[in-house]
């Protein structure tokens, strides 16, 4: 379980340090607070637009994290050209960065055969970078120099990848940067902490921004965003990442009024979000976190990282799951477009639990967990799946249980002996039963009295 091993070492580095500087390995962590965007989802800010409200069900989704920097893949995507970074990823100046496009071949992608393997693992809705920090556009926009159509003659990765949505029946999501540090790279200090240096990590005395500067930026920003939403029919969700609201939500929602909209543009958005770990606190309202997968603890696919395994990826799930919120696991193609095989192993095996267990996951809503019962629980109408975490051992106990007609594996179907003692319900699954994945007990409840 190397993600609370981790999650305990960053807090007692952090408690060590007592600085704002986080665990080296804690990079999604770490980028986030470069970016400080942490507010939270605004109450009442939500879309009640009928469209949007497949969210909450979702369970699963899949982000796509695919850029110039999986060409050389040796440092994370965007952040790799940054200096003095204080966790762990290869450095290479911008200069290097950006010319690494004159060897992309991207002749492997698929988003055919990429979402029919997704689908099938569990993912209900899928998140692709259109555009990261670096200011890479994977469509040909007009806006910017930068992108599709100077470098593969105008092709349009943003549509293929909407286009094989649609196919496997996906929900469609963009994720856009704003900040954009190839446009800002005259006046921009390329290192994390001290500086300023170039394009060639040189020190330098940056000039002034020109007075119009940030002003043009936001048009630039604007009028991406403004093709995202009005090029390709129906978007089902945005994924600002850093965004000042330089479009502003409401606009987004005239041009989309059924999109769901997260909450890194400014304040406001459609659900609160956690990135690279789980939150520690029941939530209220939407919700989803963000997470490295594959491969693990960088974005972008980057050589000599490790890789999630499916029960890992699928305990996550099931937490989330059992508070309501979903998992938004990411996905680092290699720089032709091909899928890493750890991932896809990965998802076949997802797609194994899947074939038995989806129903605990994808649609199911929230349970009493943990303040009732000591195992992940989610619900529907006349049922209570109780989820046996891979490193569980011994028997759930869920305090003041409704009245249950039987409890089975959704694996295989096979009873599981439960008792009543003063109220409280007691089960546990059978050693010769138990996987080394997370394993389901579907509970049949009895009607409560009206
Ligand atoms: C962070 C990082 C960025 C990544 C994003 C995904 O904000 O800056 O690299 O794309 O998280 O959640």
């Amino acid at each position: 379980m190397k993600r609370y091993s981790d999650l305990l070492f960053a807090c007692l580095l952090f408690a060590c340090a007592s600085a704002s500087v986080v665990a080296n390995d804690n990079t999604a962590t770490a980028q986030a607070q470069a970016l400080k965007q942490a507010t939270p989802a605004k109450p009442g800010s939500r879309n009640m637009h009928p469209d949007a409200q497949w969210f909450p069900d979702a369970g699963l989704g899949l982000f796509i994290h695919w850029g110039l920097a999986s060409v050389s893949a040796t440092g994370d995507l965007s952040w790799g050209m940054l200096a003095n970074k204080p966790w762990k990823d290869a450095t290479v100046t911008p200069n290097a960065y950006f010319a690494q496009a004159r060897n992309w071949k991207p002749d492997q992608v698929n988003y055919d055969q990429m979402l029919v393997a997704a689908k099938a693992a569990g993912f209900t809705y899928a998140v692709m970078v259109t555009k990261h920090h670096d200011g890479f556009t994977l469509w040909p926009s007009d806006y910017g120099d930068l992108g599709t159509k100077s470098t593969f003659g105008g092709r349009d990765f943003v549509k293929e990848f909407i286009d094989a949505c649609r196919k496997q029946g996906l929900k469609v999501g963009l994720y856009y940067s704003p900040p954009d540090w190839w446009f800002d790279r005259h006046y921009k200090n390329f290192a994390y902490t001290g500086g300023p240096l170039d394009m060639d990590h040189k020190p330098v005395k940056l000039p002034p921004k020109p007075s119009n500067h940030d002003a043009k930026r936001a048009e630039l920003i604007r009028g991406q965003v403004r093709e995202l939403l009005t090029s390709y029919g129906k978007i089902d969700l945005i994924w600002f990442d850093g965004g000042k609201g330089e479009i502003p939500n409401n606009e987004v929602r005239q041009l989309q009024p059924g999109i769901v909209i997260n909450r890194r543009n400014g304040g406001g958005g459609d659900y609160g979000d956690t990135e690279g770990k789980l939150p520690e606190k029941r939530f209220s309202d939407w919700f989803e976190t963000c997470e490295t997968c594959w491969p693990s603890r960088k974005w972008s696919y980057t050589e000599g990282q490790g890789w999630d395994t499916a029960p890992e990826v699928i305990e996550e799930l099931v937490r989330l799951r059992a508070w309501g919120g979903n998992l938004l696991a990411n996905l680092g193609p290699k720089g032709d477009g091909s899928i890493p095989l750890p991932a896809l192993s990965a998802w076949k095996e997802m797609a194994e639990w899947m074939a038995h267990s989806r129903e605990s996951v994808i649609g199911a809503k929230a349970g009493p967990w943990p303040a009732e019962i000591n195992a992940p629980v989610t619900t529907r109408e006349g049922v209570a799946y109780i989820h046996f975490l891979p490193a569980f051992k011994g028997e759930v106990v869920w305090t003041n249980a409704p009245n249950a007609i039987e409890a089975r594996l959704l694996r295989t179907k096979d009873s599981i002996p439960l008792r009543y003692e003063d109220g409280n319900l007691h089960l546990a699954i059978p050693d010769s039963l138990r996987t080394t994945n997370v394993d389901v007990v579907k509970l049949s409840l009895k009607k409560q009295p009206q």
